[in-house]
Order: C-alpha cells, then structure tokens, then sequence
C-alpha cells in the first residue's frame, strides 16, 4: 500500500483508503474486522460518535498491539453536538472512549436549521490550534456551508468527506475542494455494495 499514500494541506500524510465502520458494530465482531484490516496493512481507521461503536474500536486497537505512531484515526462531531462547548465535550468524549488521540476530528453534517456549525467549526479550530487533533475537517458540506467557513477566518476544513462513487460524482464540488486545498474524503465508496459490482 506504498503508493497509498494522500498529503493534507498542513503536511498530514495517511493511507488514502481507510476502513469505515458504520453498522459494523452490529456485527459484534469489531476485534475481527480491526485485527484483520491492521494485518492486511490498513492504517486509517473512520468512525463517529453516531456510530455507537468508539469504545470497541478502541479495545479492539488495544488488543492489537498496533504502533500509534501508524495509525490515523478519523472520528465526528454528531448533529446533537453543535456549539463551541459541547463540541469541545463531545470530543472529549469520543477520546476516552478510543483510548486514545483523534487525529482527524470532523463535523459530520453541517445541520443548518440549527445555525450552529460556524460556533462548531471554532472549536475545532482551537483544538487544532492547541494541538489536541492532527487535522481537521468537515463531512456533507455544500460549497455554501464552505464558504461561511472561510468568511470566519483562521483554518479552513483540511476535508470534506462526502458521499462519492461511480454513480454519483459532484465535480463542482471537487473542483471547488482542488481549488481551495480541501481534501475530498468519499463515503460509500462501493454504494454499500449494491449495483456497483454489476
Ligand atoms: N460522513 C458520513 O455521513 C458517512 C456516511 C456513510 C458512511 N460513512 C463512512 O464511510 C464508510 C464507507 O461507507 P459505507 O459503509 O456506507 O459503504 P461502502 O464502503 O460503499 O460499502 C460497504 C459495504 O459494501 C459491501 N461490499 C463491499 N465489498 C463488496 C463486494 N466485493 N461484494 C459485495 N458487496 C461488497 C459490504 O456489504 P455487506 O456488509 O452487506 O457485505 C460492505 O459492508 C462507512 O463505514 C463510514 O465510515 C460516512
């Protein structure tokens, strides 16, 4: 997985494909899909508060023997989490129960009935700033919601993790991301497995 290799604007180099987990907790076998995806040479590791699974993520990890210094660990700030202090909480949160650093914190949706993402955004801002995360980002931002951002000054999101594959590609959105230095991060990647594979 040499050539797998994607540098963010702030010098940040990861695996380019990483391991999701969403639903794979329902599985009950988190151990299993860690300890194998470390074995076959996996490094980044995707979850979110959302996903109810952090804390198994983190035994599995520890039951890994993993080198930290290796792996790159993504987690998100859930919808119900917006606002400057209860971000910070959230993310507090979310380290105890991976036993470990965050190294890319992102906002999962930018949920603007709420009007809260810009608060949200400045306190991954200062985690940054206070080198508490290595990067940090956003997920299902419009290039609108991306634009505010940068109206407030300081970082702008280093990601955007959206939802892209074969089927639904928004070039708009990757040229504006190619443009602006945003690192575009695709979920679904295999359509959840459906058609795609036809
Ligand atoms: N930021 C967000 O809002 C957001 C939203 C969604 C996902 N994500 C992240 O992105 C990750 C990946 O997305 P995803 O899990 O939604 O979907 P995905 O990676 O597109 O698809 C995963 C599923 O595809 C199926 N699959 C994989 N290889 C296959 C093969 N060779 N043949 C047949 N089926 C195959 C499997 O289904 P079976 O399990 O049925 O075998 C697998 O669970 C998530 O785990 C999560 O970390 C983020």
């Amino acid at each position: 997985m040499d050539d797998n290799i994607s540098i963010l604007r702030n010098g940040i180099s990861r695996q380019m494909i990483g391991v999701g987990t969403y639903k794979a907790s329902a599985e009950g076998c988190m151990e299993e899909i860690i300890h194998t995806a470390w074995k076959l040479g996996y490094r980044g590791i995707d979850t979110a508060e959302h996903y109810g699974n952090e804390s198994e993520i983190g035994e599995a990890l520890r039951t890994c023997n993993y080198k930290r210094e290796e792996l790159f660990l993504t987690t998100k700030i859930w919808n119900e989490d917006h606002g400057y202090e209860k971000a910070i909480k959230a993310f507090e949160r979310s380290e105890q129960r991976l036993g470990t650093t965050i190294d890319l914190l992102l906002i999962h949706w930018p949920c603007p009935m709420n009007g809260l993402y810009e608060e949200t955004w400045k306190a991954l801002q200062d985690l940054y700033a206070e080198k508490r995360v290595k990067a940090i980002g956003v997920s299902n931002f419009k290039i609108h919601h991306l634009e505010k951002l940068k109206k407030l000054g300081g970082e702008i999101p280093m990601v955007n993790q959206i939802e892209m594959h074969p089927f639904f590609i928004d070039w708009e959105m990757l040229d504006y991301c190619r443009k602006n230095d945003i690192c575009v991060e695709a979920w679904s990647p295999l359509l959840r497995g459906a058609e795609i594979f036809h």
